[in-house]
């Protein structure tokens, strides 16, 4: 097993695994990698950074709608086999702040999309009982994907089984700012004072208030960056790297992922414990 584990492992950095270890991880079915599984030491929280539907497309000269229509079957796949095997919760980085500087066609087509999954998704949710929760700036949204957020947000609230969270005009520089406007609006009320500020005061001003920093994060396709996500969050988060684009993204190569991450040493700054 501790092989499967170096083995997935060693071929998330890039080409650095021998061909022959990730062959091998690679050969094993959907139920043998599920086997592998501990369910005891899975991620509490995971984050994704979904990336390459434009690229996925463009290889099969489509337009960059049909990469992001895929991504969102990729997105139904994942958020079904996280909530499967008991993750708790789970971040989609589906719109950053950035992402506004895009074509405007491009931006309202993923609005567009966005509403339709939400409308779609809802019954899917209720039924699997996953509560929704968007984070970044929301307002920002046009109107009526807002209005349906806060729709869906709403009646998927009493869900237990997992929380999934959709980052949405969403970036880590501007969440930390908010967060220092919200706790200086505070200072002000006199509802608490400088002294009181701590790292976990701090977290409770941020989006994610509540919910444990993320354990693991993917990006797929191939970039090695955190592109402004979740900067305050991930400071001792794994980060799993792999060159797939985000629509090919599918059930085996996601238990990699976690089996890649249930093979690392995390020591939290601390010495390891054999
Ligand atoms: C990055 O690929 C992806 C996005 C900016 C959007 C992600 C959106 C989806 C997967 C669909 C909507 C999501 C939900 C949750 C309904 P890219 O366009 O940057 O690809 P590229 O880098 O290859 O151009």
């Amino acid at each position: 097993m501790k092989t499967v584990f170096r083995a997935a492992q060693e071929h998330v950095p890039h080409g650095t695994c021998p061909e022959r270890d990730w062959k091998e991880c690679e050969a094993f079915g959907e139920e043998k990698l599920l086997s592998l599984i501990d369910r005891t030491q899975l991620p509490k929280h995971l984050a994704i950074i979904m990336d390459g539907n434009g690229r996925w497309a463009a290889k099969r000269h489509l337009p960059r709608i049909a990469g992001h229509k895929e991504g969102i079957s990729a997105v139904r796949e994942i958020v079904t086999l996280a909530r499967q095997l008991g993750i708790c919760y789970l971040t989609l980085y589906a719109f950053s702040n950035e992402n506004w500087n895009r074509p405007t066609t491009e931006v309202s087509q993923l609005m567009r999309l966005l509403g339709l999954y939400l409308k779609k998704e809802l019954n899917t949710l209720m039924a699997d009982k996953v509560r929704l929760k968007a984070i970044g700036q929301i307002e920002r949204l046009p109107k009526s994907i807002a209005k349906l957020l806060l729709s869906v947000e709403e009646q998927t609230s009493q869900n237990k089984e997992m929380t999934l969270i959709l980052a949405l005009s969403y970036s880590g520089r501007a969440e930390i700012l908010d967060a220092v406007r919200n706790f200086c609006g505070d200072l002000q009320d006199q509802k608490l004072s400088l002294h009181d500020l701590s790292e976990t005061i701090f977290s409770n001003y941020l989006y994610t208030t509540g919910i444990p920093d993320p354990d693991l994060m993917i990006r797929t396709s191939g970039e090695i960056r955190v592109s402004n996500f979740f900067l305050w969050q991930m400071a001792y988060t794994e980060l799993y790297f792999t060159k797939t684009l985000w629509p090919d993204f599918r059930r085996k190569e996601f238990l990699m992922a976690l089996l890649d991450y249930q093979g690392r040493d995390r020591r939290f700054g601390k010495i390891s414990q054999i």
